[in-house]
């Protein structure tokens, strides 16, 4: 199915909601199937949608007919079922630390979707627009899902979210009830503009192919640190895995009060989140990384 249709929201949970809403309708099945160490955002339905248990105890009941199986795991596939409504993953896995896909793994399960009549919902909130060199980090993957969730970068910088699908699909949003997913503020003029001259400048300029050249600057000046165990990631969308949460929590704390602002993963406590907005110059990349390695050597 061609993804022609886009619903704007204003955030990229909201757009979850709407992309599980429509699944529903589409299929008139509930089940949804998520990946474990997904995150897909805080609302009601995304959060269902996250095996953290920690986080979903105080916010009990959730929505019901919610499994879990491992991202990158052929043999889970067996999960999905003519029962399922839609599979969710993440194209990269986010929290969990920047998981790519192996093993044409997203390929294997669309098939899979496709063949009891599932449909994929890929989030590219993160991903998307450019972050991994290409406009949809699934580009790099040979599949394309039936709703694609974005927001985040799409707004350059206001409120958005979005999710896409065919024609068709999405035109089963406009009756029983009219008006199903609507709110004040989704699509409003100032933000699709937005949307409009972030979408015009991420096609048309350089920054995509600068994404990669990025990545291949932190890689390299990362790698040479002995603390430094693995980079993980595409684009600029990169966590710098060290040997223990310590050294982590430690190299992000220090970085603030140097004026550098990193960040953690929800689910891998040794990551560094380096993401940095896509106009970043590579000086300022590696300014950044120069900071990170000063703080490394004062471990050593
Ligand atoms: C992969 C992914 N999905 C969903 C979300 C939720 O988006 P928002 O914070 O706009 O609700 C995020 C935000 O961090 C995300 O990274």
């Amino acid at each position: 199915t061609p993804l022609e249709q886009t619903y704007l929201v204003n955030s990229g949970t909201e757009a979850i909601e709407g992309a599980l809403k429509l699944a529903r309708r589409v299929t008139r099945r509930s089940q949804i199937i998520a990946m474990k160490n997904a995150y897909h955002g805080n609302t009601m339905g995304s959060l269902s949608l996250m095996d953290y248990e920690e986080r979903k105890a105080p916010f009990r009941p959730l929505i019901p007919d919610i499994h879990h199986i491992n991202f990158n795991s052929e043999t889970d596939l067996d999960f999905i079922t003519n029962k399922t409504a839609a599979v969710i993953a993440e194209t990269i896995q986010g929290g969990a630390g920047f998981i790519e896909p192996t093993n044409n793994y997203l390929t294997k399960l669309k098939a899979k979707c496709e063949s009891v009549g599932a449909l994929l919902i890929l989030d590219e909130i993160q991903p998307g627009i450019g972050r991994t060199g290409k406009l949809f980090g699934f580009k790099n993957y040979n599949v394309i899902p039936d709703i694609v969730v974005t927001g985040k970068g799409l707004g350059g910088g206001l409120p958005i979210g979005a999710f896409t699908a065919s024609k068709a699909h999405m035109s089963l949003l406009q009756d029983n009830p009219k008006m199903g997913h609507i709110t004040t503020f989704g699509g409003n003029p100032l933000i699709a503009a937005s949307a409009l001259a972030t979408l015009k400048e991420v096609v048309n300029s350089n920054l995509m192919q600068e994404a990669l050249e990025k990545e291949k600057l932190v890689k390299d000046l990362l790698l040479q640190h002995p603390l430094i165990k693995e980079v993980r990631g595409r684009g600029l969308m990169l966590a710098a895995i060290t040997e223990s949460a310590d050294v982590t929590n430690h190299v992000v704390l220090e970085a603030q009060k140097r004026g550098l602002i990193l960040f953690w993963l929800l689910f891998e406590p040794k990551a560094i989140r380096i993401t940095p907005p896509l106009t970043i110059s590579k000086a300022e990349l590696k300014k950044g990384c120069g900071i990170i390695i000063d703080i490394l050597n004062t471990l050593l």
